[in-house]
């Protein structure tokens, strides 16, 4: 078990089943949990329900009991979870507070809710997460129209109220706030040109300045908006931008209740389009980065980073510096399944810069300042000649992440056994490693 061809080693996957979106990420009492749109009947998208998993780290996942299953209201789609710390709902006793996860009554769905739309639900757990019920007065919000679903929820300190982003149709999303989760009044409507499913919102502080917050207004294909909020109406000021240009990136939920201590804004995704012929699981979730909101060439961008705790894993390394890359002579960098690099590159008189990682090309194109990664290119300026990239490595993953990660990518394959190579080359002219460290990862499982 999770020792399989194709199990990734250091990624959430289901022990068995199909996954897709994560939802309701929360943190509490020193565990990230981690539910996700789950079949757990078959490796087929169906039947879904909130599959659930901890962790302490963010790296090391147990699967524990599926959370929320399906009702006569529906099955259970996407959703957000958070802890109601002043037990506004009253579902809470005695000391602990109650964590509640609002998610979407998918009605029609199953033969069970044959007949019913689409509305939206609360559930939650008076013993930290570790067991789960419905709320009996369910669903809290009607239906609205056609599919509308994947209530986002948010505690707005300022006006003490809550507020919970919903995806309603076409590029079509609205907010509603609410004192108990239970009552909703719709305030504001917002709209992301070519995005749909799946918002998120949340506040990230502009170059790590707390005094200067932007809100940040997410769609499930990674565009997003950056506008202010005043507790009722979110006033969009620019945007849309994409965070992500790989081609398996999508639904990325942020978790909420993180200590303020911590203070980071930590994204995991669901990376869609994955395939893993012939094993028990199906699909697998991104690894964890850190947002941040930084002044970049382009303007005022989202940026992503691995999270620290990667470093856990690391077993072995080679590091390397000052290394001539001349025209056309690959450098073998390191062989492996699993790997962790940070690279330093300057492209001197070289027209590109080409790694091999097992077969998938990831490519920074000097003279037209594009940096790709398989058939996916974003426009991307190595800072004053230096690129620097972050590079993970699994077992049918790569992700890279440029810089701060104002440019990065998710990309899954299915890894041939005869590719084990990771090789670096430049095309045109002599470039320049300055430093290169490959981590050995081991398995997290
Ligand atoms: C996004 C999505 C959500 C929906 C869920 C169903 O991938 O389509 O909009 O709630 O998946 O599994």
């Amino acid at each position: 078990m999770y020792d399989e061809l194709l199990r990734p080693q250091f990624h959430f996957t289901a022990r068995a089943g199909w996954l897709n979106d994560p939802n309701g990420l929360v943190f509490f009492g020193g565990w990230y949990h981690l539910f996700f749109q789950h079949n757990p009947f078959d490796t087929k998208w169906g039947n879904m329900t909130w599959g659930h998993a901890v962790s302490g780290d963010l790296v090391h996942w147990r699967q524990v009991e599926n959370a929320i299953h399906p009702d006569r209201l529906g099955t259970i789609f996407s959703g957000s979870a958070a802890v109601d710390w002043r037990n506004t709902t009253g579902f809470g006793e005695g000391a602990v507070p109650p964590i509640v996860a609002m998610y979407t009554s998918a009605g029609g769905t199953s033969p069970e809710s044959a007949g019913q739309p689409f509305t939206q639900s609360l559930a939650f757990s008076s013993d930290g997460g570790e067991t789960w019920e419905k709320f009996a007065g369910n669903p809290v919000l009607g239906h609205i129209v056609e599919s509308n679903r994947d209530p986002r929820i948010v505690w707005h300190e300022p006006t003490d109220s809550w507020v919970t982003a919903l995806y309603l149709d076409k590029n079509d999303y609205a907010l509603f706030t609410s004192p108990n989760l239970k009552d909703w009044t719709r305030t504001c409507d917002v709209a992301i040109p070519d995005t749909s499913e799946c918002p998120d919102f949340f506040p990230l502080a502009v170059d790590g300045d707390p005094a200067h917050l932007k809100w940040v207004f997410w769609g499930a294909n990674g565009c997003y908006l950056l506008g202010s909020f005043d507790g009722k109406a979110f006033t969009p000021e620019e945007g849309p931008y994409r965070l992500d240009s790989g081609a398996n990136f999508y639904a990325a939920q942020t978790w909420s209740d993180i200590p303020a201590a911590d203070g980071r804004r930590i994204q995991i995704a669901w990376m869609r389009g994955g395939e893993y012929p012939g094993m028990p699981f199906n699909q697998q979730m991104s690894f964890p980065c850190a947002l941040s909101l930084r002044t970049t060439r382009a303007g005022l961008r989202l940026c992503q980073m691995p999270v620290r705790e990667i470093e856990g894993l690391r077993e072995n390394s080679v590091i390397r510096a000052d290394v001539a890359l001349l025209p056309g002579r690959p450098v073998d960098t390191s062989a492996g399944e699993l790997l962790d690099i940070e690279a330093e590159i300057e492209p001197g008189h070289a027209k590109a810069i080409e790694w091999c990682i097992r077969g998938s090309i990831v490519r920074y194109d000097a003279e037209k300042r594009v940096l790709s990664c398989g058939d996916r290119e974003t426009g991307y300026e190595a800072p004053s000649g230096l690129l620097r990239l972050r590079i993970l490595l699994d077992r049918t993953s790569l992700e890279v992440f440029s810089g701060h990660g104002e440019a990065a990518f998710h990309l899954c394959f299915v890894p041939d056994p005869a590719k084990t190579r990771v090789e670096l080359i430049a095309h045109g002219g002599e470039a320049r490693i300055r430093s290169l460290a490959v981590h050995r990862l081991r398995s997290a499982w």
